[in-house]
């Protein structure tokens, strides 16, 4: 098991598009395009994969507003695998890159998953701007750097 950044694995690209359409229907011409801005700063796609399968995808954006602050997106685990960690230990990886690219504190926003959100430390706070004028209401936990990112390890 392990998380990918899917730009340096364009092949997991076509299954990562039906893994997150089968969450929020979209165009799968959209879906790619988004996918193919991942980067190795921000935006960055991360995908969670076993035996070369797509299991689970994340997105980490920069936030103009708040420089030190990562916003993290669509999470989703693929149906037939929920309820095993995965979502956690997906969750666990991003903030692992997020905080090794600077980032001291990541945001998010969720309608129906607070309760998996709090179960891995996030907590509710202020609505934080994205994308200009677009305020939303935020769940964040800080991910302050350890002895063993700051080495790079
Ligand atoms: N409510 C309460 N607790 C939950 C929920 C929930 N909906 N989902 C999981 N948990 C708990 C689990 O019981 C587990 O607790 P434990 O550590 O005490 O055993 C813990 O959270 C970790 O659960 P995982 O098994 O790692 O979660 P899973 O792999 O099922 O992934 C996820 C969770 C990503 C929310 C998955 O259900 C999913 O893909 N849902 C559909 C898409 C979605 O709604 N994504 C979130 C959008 S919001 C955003 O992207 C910021």
């Amino acid at each position: 098991m392990e998380v990918l950044e899917i730009h340096r694995y364009p092949q997991l690209m076509d299954q990562c598009c039906d893994l997150i359409n089968m969450e929020w229907p979209r165009s799968k011409t959209a879906r790619l395009r988004r996918l193919e801005m991942s980067c190795d700063s921000f935006p960055t796609c991360l995908v969670l994969v076993c035996s070369n399968e797509v299991l689970g995808h994340s997105k980490l954006s920069s936030l103009p507003s708040l420089p030190l602050g990562c916003l993290i997106e669509s999470v989703v685990v693929h149906p037939e695998h929920r309820g095993k960690g995965l979502g956690k230990f997906l969750m666990t990886k991003s903030e692992d890159h997020a905080r090794r690219q600077g980032m001291e504190t990541l945001y998010l926003y969720t309608k129906d998953k607070q309760g998996f959100y709090s179960k891995i430390g996030y907590t509710e706070c202020e609505p934080v701007q994205i994308y200009g004028q677009h305020v939303l209401g935020q769940n964040s936990k800080n991910v302050p750097l350890n002895e063993t990112d700051a080495k790079g390890n």
